[in-house]
């Protein structure tokens, strides 16, 4: 049993004291003692090694005090474990050094067996859940197939995917096979994961809004559709779209249990497009975390309001930034915890 289920309550549209609250990215990047161990193993050894992949997720719930884990690892294992080989490069981001950017190479891409592959991951479930030993659910992720494409055909990050979006447009029958291996991986990938015991699975669709609303449908939705059908009875899956705020209507009906939104969404448009019953996460500015602590209470709980305090999760509107100081972060989470309606 879980002590703090209000997140998993959230989930299932009931009626709540207070909103939950935890953070995108709140697992490493921004607290003093994961740039310890981050100076000591690089990001993939964090990553599979259960015993620094646990240490990590928990040190958020520890420091700051969210009412959910999210499991410290990335949306870029899942296409290491097709064969793709990924480097996370200090200052630069991932980084693909043979994008897979022509037929030839979608073909020898493989869909793995992922018990096998990505073991290190449930290990890494496992240990996590007894440390937690039940103080908080644990959530576990998945990069949207077309988020995951992006990095595979441009070869590192960018702000508009350009070359992603030309091999699409150019060679659209390649692309959809990608997309599809990547979505046949992700849905076994994410069966294993609630196997293994995460409460919750979020989809990252960071990269959705670079995309136009059809091409949206036809490159992105289709495949996180695939995988919410293939999920939504054994956990509840929260699907999170950055910029993707026209296609909330249809998120709305999918069998996603919420959406996240980004700050570009005022709360009322959010609810009025997706239909005024799911459950929304979000959408608090990431960089708003500079601002005073007082200021960031202040506009918590503005933002609660706003969304109102049931079937609602609050969030920020994408991951925390590197350099946020601790003390701005908590203020984000005690402002959550000390709403009243
Ligand atoms: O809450 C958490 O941090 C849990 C773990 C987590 C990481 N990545 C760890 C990480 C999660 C949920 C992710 C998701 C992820 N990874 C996304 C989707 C969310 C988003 O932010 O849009 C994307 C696009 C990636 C790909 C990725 N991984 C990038 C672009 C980078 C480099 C830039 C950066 O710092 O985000 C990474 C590296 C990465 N993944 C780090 C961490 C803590 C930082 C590098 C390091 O610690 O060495």
């Amino acid at each position: 049993m879980i002590e703090n289920d209000l997140l998993l309550r959230a989930l299932r549209g009931e009626s709540v004291e207070r909103p939950p609250v935890w953070m995108m990215r709140q697992a490493g990047r921004y607290l003093p003692d994961f740039m310890k161990l981050k100076e000591k193993y690089d990001f993939f050894t964090r990553c599979r090694t259960p015993e620094l992949a646990t240490e990590i997720t928990v040190m958020p719930i520890r420091q700051v005090g969210p009412d959910a884990a999210i499991l410290f690892s990335d949306i870029l294992v899942v296409p290491q474990a097709m064969g793709i080989h990924i480097e996370m490069q200090p200052g630069k981001g991932p980084v693909v050094p043979q994008p897979i950017n022509t037929p030839e190479k979608v073909e020898q891409v493989i869909v793995p067996d992922v018990q096998e592959e990505l073991d290190y991951v449930y290990q890494a479930i496992k240990l996590t859940k007894q440390e937690l030993n039940g103080e908080v659910p644990l959530i576990g992720f998945a990069g949207s197939p077309w988020t995951i494409l992006c990095y595979l055909v441009q070869g590192h990050g960018s702000k508009t995917f350009d070359k992603a979006k030309k091999f699409c447009f150019m060679e659209p029958i390649a692309a959809h096979r990608l997309l599809q291996k990547i979505t046949d991986t992700t849905i076994a990938y994410l069966k294993e994961k609630v196997k293994a015991g995460v409460d919750a699975v979020q989809l990252f669709d960071s990269w959705g809004g670079l995309l136009e609303p059809k091409d949206y449908q036809e490159f992105s939705w289709k495949y996180m559709q695939q995988i919410i059908n293939a999920l939504k009875n054994e956990v509840p899956v929260i699907a999170y779209g950055k910029g993707c705020w026209f296609a909330l209507k249809q998120m709305s009906q999918s069998g996603a249990a919420a959406l996240g939104v980004d700050w570009t969404c005022e709360a009322r448009n959010a609810r009025y497009l997706s239909g005024g019953n799911i459950t929304l996460q979000g959408n608090f500015d990431p960089a708003r975390l500079y601002s005073k602590p007082i200021e960031i209470r202040h506009m918590v709980h503005q933002m609660i309001n706003e969304f109102g305090k049931d079937r609602y999760i609050a969030n920020l509107g994408h991951g925390i930034l590197p350099d946020i100081p601790v003390d701005n972060a908590r203020a984000f989470v005690d402002a959550v915890k000390e709403y009243r309606s």
